[in-house]
């Protein structure tokens, strides 16, 4: 079971362990964390689970569709390190994560 590090808008660091093939946003939620709203529970048309991710696992992450491109560029907190945590699954290879809930716009 994997732990991610989950680090809220306050800026506190809580170590979670995650079952793999959980969404990192079914992660977050699950353990409490009510800042990230999720609010269409999962299927990539709400925005409200934008996290920014540790750019060290950039490249172990799942490529970005068009529709969570699309909807992270209606955000007016994007960066680079951006993604929606619903279209991230948490696998052995994300071990360690840190993801960093982003500010609500
Ligand atoms: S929960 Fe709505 S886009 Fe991720």
């Amino acid at each position: 079971m994997p732990n991610i590090v989950v680090v809220n808008r306050a800026g506190e660091e809580t170590s979670v362990a995650v079952d793999a093939g959980l969404s990192v946003m079914e992660a977050i939620r699950d353990n409490g964390f009510d800042e990230l709203l999720a609010l269409c529970g999962g299927c990539c048309s709400c925005a409200t689970c934008h996290v920014y991710i540790d750019p060290a696992f950039t490249d172990k992450l799942p490529a970005m569709s068009e529709d969570e491109n699309d909807l992270l560029d209606s955000s007016d907190h994007r960066n680079e390190t951006s993604r929606l945590s619903c279209q991230v699954t948490v696998t052995d290879a994300l071990a360690g994560l840190r993801v960093t809930i982003a500010p609500e716009d």
